[in-house]
């Protein structure tokens, strides 16, 4: 077990009509102007801005608002909610929304509070050293943006998808209806389920560090989210099973899931946001293309826990040589993203990448982890490579 630090300063506000609270939990974190940031309209149709903006208004806090946050958030946007900000005085964040307009205003957080280009942190080139503080009312759960220190933004100039970490874009509250999830496509509630599973298992497949409470909160996790996910394929509207998975992503990536091993894997995430980047695919969707890919490419280097990862998370009896093991519990999440209709390949993501494709994508993102990376197993630039060939 490694030492490690849990921070979560995120005050958690879970439940039906939670949205109600939004004006006095602006004012319990000291904003008094206010920028409304969200994505392409689905929060204006479903008549939750509505909401939000009446409570504003009936509180006295004055807002301004920036919609246009397209899932994979381009850095223009950034820069447009950067100049607003400065130039009405705006000194909180409200993101309402998913993970991209999350990440959104984190980004516009950090270029109001910083000099010189916002591009430079996802660029590595500098690290920030403030943020405005953000609010959030979560309508999609996936990416556990409400409570991470991260945000993900693709530059539209070389099609580059970057992400970046830093405590102070930890949301100062999290606002979670379930109810607010239930307008959601089919598509959109399986891709936030493999996303929430998937930085658990980020987290799970690693070789160094592991501990039991760790491994029994992540197993449970993810089994949660995989009952869940399939309740939802044929109930939509269950309340219960929305309220487990909206709470499965919160967890899933503030941290609680990887405290005591080596800091996780993460190069399925590194090798979707290629894929995010240039060919603009659902971040859920496109981790379950690549993943099995990834984890047939390095299992036999990770093979305890590709075993204790079947047969206590998929469930696969444990006979057999471990590596008959390990690949039938690689076989069953596949099965599993079918029932939920996900995809298993580029093909089935509607992909149709050429060799070029994947030769680019495999330079930049070796490029984007600083030469290689992964627990499960070191990755260079040729690995990447035949993990994106598989995956065709
Ligand atoms: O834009 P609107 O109109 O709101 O529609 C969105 C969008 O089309 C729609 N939607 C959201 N809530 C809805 C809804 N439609 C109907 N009813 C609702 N209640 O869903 C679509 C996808 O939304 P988006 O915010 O893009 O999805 P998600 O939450 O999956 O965020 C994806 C982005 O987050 C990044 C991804 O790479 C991607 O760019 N990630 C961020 C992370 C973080 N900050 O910690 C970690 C993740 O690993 C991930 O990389
Ligand atoms: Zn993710």
């Amino acid at each position: 077990m490694f030492g490690f630090k849990y921070f979560t300063p995120t005050k958690v506000v879970f439940g039906r009509e939670t949205e109600s609270q939004v004006a006095s939990l602006i004012k319990e974190f000291g904003g008094k102007k206010v920028l409304i940031h969200y994505g392409g309209g689905s929060v204006i149709r479903s008549g939750l801005m509505k909401k939000v903006t009446d409570s504003l208004d009936a509180a006295g806090i004055p807002y301004v608002m920036l919609g246009g946050a397209v899932p994979n958030p381009r850095l223009s946007l950034v820069y447009e909610g950067i100049d607003l900000c400065k130039k009405e005085g705006v000194d909180f964040l409200l993101a309402v929304g998913g993970g991209s307009a999350i990440d959104s205003a984190k980004a516009i957080g950090y270029g109001v509070t910083n000099d010189g280009d916002v591009w430079d942190f996802y660029d590595y080139k500098r690290k920030a050293t403030a943020c405005l503080p953000l609010g959030v009312i979560l309508t999609l759960a996936a990416t556990g943006s409400e409570m991470s220190d991260s945000s993900v933004i693709t530059k539209e100039e070389g099609l580059v998808k970057r992400g970046y970490s830093s405590d102070y874009c930890r949301p100062k509250f999290a606002i979670m209806n379930p109810e607010l999830t239930m307008t959601l496509p089919d598509y959109q509630t399986a891709c936030g389920c493999t996303d929430i599973m998937m930085h658990t298992m980020e987290r799970y497949f690693t070789n160094g560090g592991n501990m039991e409470i760790t491994d029994a909160l992540a197993e449970g996790l993810i089994r949660t989210v995989m009952k869940n996910a399939e309740i939802l394929v044929k109930d939509p509207k269950n309340y219960e099973a929305r309220a487990e998975v909206m709470w499965a992503g919160s967890l899933s990536h503030n941290g609680l899931t990887g405290c005591g091993n080596d800091g996780g894997d993460w190069m399925t995430h590194k090798l979707e946001h290629e894929l995010g980047g240039l060919y603009d695919v659902a971040h859920g969707a496109g981790l379950a293309a690549i993943w099995g890919s990834w984890a047939r490419y390095v299992c036999g280097n990770c093979l305890p826990r590709f075993k204790q990862f079947a047969v206590n998370v998929m469930g696969v009896e444990p006979v057999g040589s471990d590596e008959e093991i390990a690949l039938k519990g690689i076989e069953a999440m596949e099965d599993f993203y079918r029932r939920i209709h996900m995809p298993t390949n580029l093909r089935e993501l509607g992909v149709n990448a050429t060799d070029e494709d994947l030769a680019e994508m495999a330079h930049k993102c070796a490029v984007g982890v600083g030469g290689s990376m992964g627990s499960a197993r070191l990755l260079y630039e040729k690995d990447m490579l035949e993990i994106f060939k598989a995956s065709r």
